[in-house]
């Protein structure tokens, strides 16, 4: 990296819009003038467009209208030319059925946003599950110096003098109440006590786990994924941000300087080590793909033979990102991790992954578990294939009941959501604790959109007998937050006619974790029976975005993009640049 500024004014993108003598730059001036900014607030300097996903109906990005004028401020200082652009919101809690549905076209919103204005380079502002992985994506596809500024997590949930985690006390406190161990008065009092500040959910869910990896690729400035939301260090690294980026655009810092293949393997690992959300294997591939990496389950399943889980935080284990942060945050973490990780790979302050990580301490040994005292040896995620998955299928072995671990058992199955919802709690379902729970119809394009509906619940009955995890199986995703012995992201999906859809009622399913198996016990013959009189299912949309979705959506296994979108043949080849007339 050279100190000396690789671009000069003329060379900036946003030139041909601002810096040319013509009628149409004549209108980009007298627009800009419009609003209030003279000619020298912006002449010769970058413009930096602001990706901001904040939206009055996002609870976790609702402090991002203050942030952005943090780095707004940064970017001012720095000498560039700061532009709010909003974009699509993906608000988890509210965005039906699932904001995964969207991802990719806050991906596209992202991507055309910062190809068809005059952007230099730009500042990400997501954290909410979705919006992480789609604004990289679409940042990568488009190649401008990007850093990605992360929402930060909430402060831990307050219940009876007790800590609460998003989601993973939500799932605990409402098995609960079903199993009539807490009353009406105990759940409104966690609804009231479980999200108390701004910021994305605070366990290591799909937000935690997105945002860090963002950080371990190079993608944000060091340290930025840990802080919590409310923290005036989160204030702070918002304005660095703004005033990195401006630099970044000078010396022409883009995700390709960034990205590679070992980027991408430290991303995993640190995923694995921080015992991270099974929704980041859907993600973390998409990425890769789109930046021309080929990451693949396998490499998951490599990575996670050898990884420890380290970071002591719920679902799979005790602690909140706020204790995670006080305990030194994710660069410690790494500390742990030098000779799993490549510390080589660059990052978007100009220095190294392993530079940044250079002071980096421990500070609580029970959050940051050292090495020879791991919450879990290895396998903090697993990747198994059998006849009911021959594209693959992941589990998350940290996070469930060990005795599931190979197990066998008569399944029950719901072909779709709404079934399973209408039977699950009938008494007269016949179900035991061996049972094997079936999810058909929520994979990407049966749900569609894959929702994260894969802990499927435990019927009622079995509940009040203080069963707590049973085996549970589907083409769906889960919530980070979530736990439980539940394969998910079965691949082919049931909806396109893969091996979930001829699982029938007393069929037995046979799982192994340590095999790396998922099997049902069916001969051949019968099994062909069943696939010659699989009918498909009608799609679920006729028409709008919907159609678009399910022509291009492609499977879990290669990461849930759209089929024109993935490679950066793409941006090479279709005229990456707008004419400008
Ligand atoms: Fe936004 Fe969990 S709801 S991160």
């Amino acid at each position: 990296m050279t100190d000396e500024p690789r671009k000069k004014p003329e060379d900036l993108r946003s030139h041909k819009w601002y810096g040319v003598k013509d009628l149409r730059s004549f209108g980009h001036r007298s627009r800009t003038a419009q609003m209030g900014f003279h000619r020298s607030d912006y002449a010769g300097k970058p413009v930096i467009a602001i990706i901001n996903t904040w939206s009055d109906i996002n609870p976790c990005h609702s402090h991002f209208k203050q942030r952005v004028e943090e780095v707004k401020r940064g970017v001012w200082q720095a000498g560039g030319f700061p532009v709010e652009m909003p974009a699509l919101s993906l608000s988890e809690p509210f965005q039906k059925p699932t904001t995964m549905l969207y991802r990719n076209l806050l991906a596209m919103e992202c991507e055309e946003l910062l190809r068809s204005y005059p952007a230099d380079g730009c500042v990400l502002m997501g954290g909410c599950d979705k919006t992480t992985p789609a604004l990289v994506m679409g940042a990568i596809s488009m190649d401008l110096p990007t850093i990605f500024m992360p929402a930060g997590p909430m402060l831990r949930g307050d219940y009876k003098g007790e800590f609460l985690g998003s989601g993973s006390d939500t799932w605990k406190y409402w098995a609960e109440l079903r199993a009539g161990n807490i009353t009406g008065d105990d759940w409104q009092d966690v609804e009231e006590g479980i999200a108390r500040s701004p910021g994305h959910c605070m366990t290591m869910g799909t937000a935690s786990t997105m945002t860090s990896a963002a950080e371990v690729l190079g993608l944000t400035l060091p340290g930025a994924a840990s802080i919590p939301a409310p923290d005036s260090r989160h204030a702070q690294m918002a304005a660095l941000t703004g005033k990195r980026i401006v630099d970044m655009v000078w010396e022409d810092l883009k995700p390709s300087d960034i990205l590679t293949a070992a980027s991408f393997d430290n991303a995993v690992t640190a995923v694995l080590a921080l015992g991270g959300s099974t929704n980041s294997i859907v993600h973390l591939i998409a990425m890769a793909r789109r930046a021309g990496i080929a990451l693949d389950l396998k490499r998951f399943d490599a990575l996670a033979r050898k990884t420890p889980v380290l970071a002591n935080l719920r679902p799979s284990g005790k602690y909140l990102m706020e204790d995670f942060f006080y305990a030194g945050g994710l660069r410690a973490l790494l500390s742990q991790l030098d000779d799993l990780m490549d510390f080589g790979q660059a990052t978007v302050n100009g220095r190294t992954l392993g530079a940044n990580i250079e002071s980096a301490k421990v500070f609580n040994d029970d959050v940051i578990r050292p090495r020879g005292n791991p919450l879990v040896a290895s396998d903090g995620l697993a990747v198994l294939t059998g006849n009911l998955a021959p594209g693959g299928a992941v589990i998350k072995p940290a996070a469930m009941e060990p005795h599931l671990s190979r197990h066998r058992g008569p399944a029950v199955v719901f072909k779709d959501y709404n079934d399973m919802a209408a039977r699950i709690d009938d008494p007269g379902l016949q179900v035991s604790r061996d049972s094997v729970i079936v999810l058909q119809s929520a994979g990407p394009q049966g749900a569609p959109g894959m929702p994260e509906w894969g802990q499927l619940p435990i019927p009622q009955k079995l509940l009040k007998e203080g069963v707590r995890d049973m085996l549970r199986i589907s083409d769906a995703r889960m919530s980070g937050t979530s736990y439980g012995a539940c394969v998910l992201h079965i691949t082919p999906e049931s909806h396109v006619g893969g091996p979930l859809a001829l699982v029938r009622d007393g069929d037995i399913v046979e799982l192994d974790v340590q095999a790396r198996s998922i099997n049902m016990l069916v001969d051949e013959v019968e099994l062909g029976k069943r696939r010659a009189a699989w009918r498909a299912p009608a799609p679920k949309f006729t028409r709008g975005y919907g159609v678009l979705y399910l022509r291009h959506i492609q499977q879990a296994d290669t990461g849930c993009d759209f089929d024109f979108l993935e490679t950066q043949e793409a941006r090479r080849t279709a005229g990456g640049e707008p004419e400008i007339h």
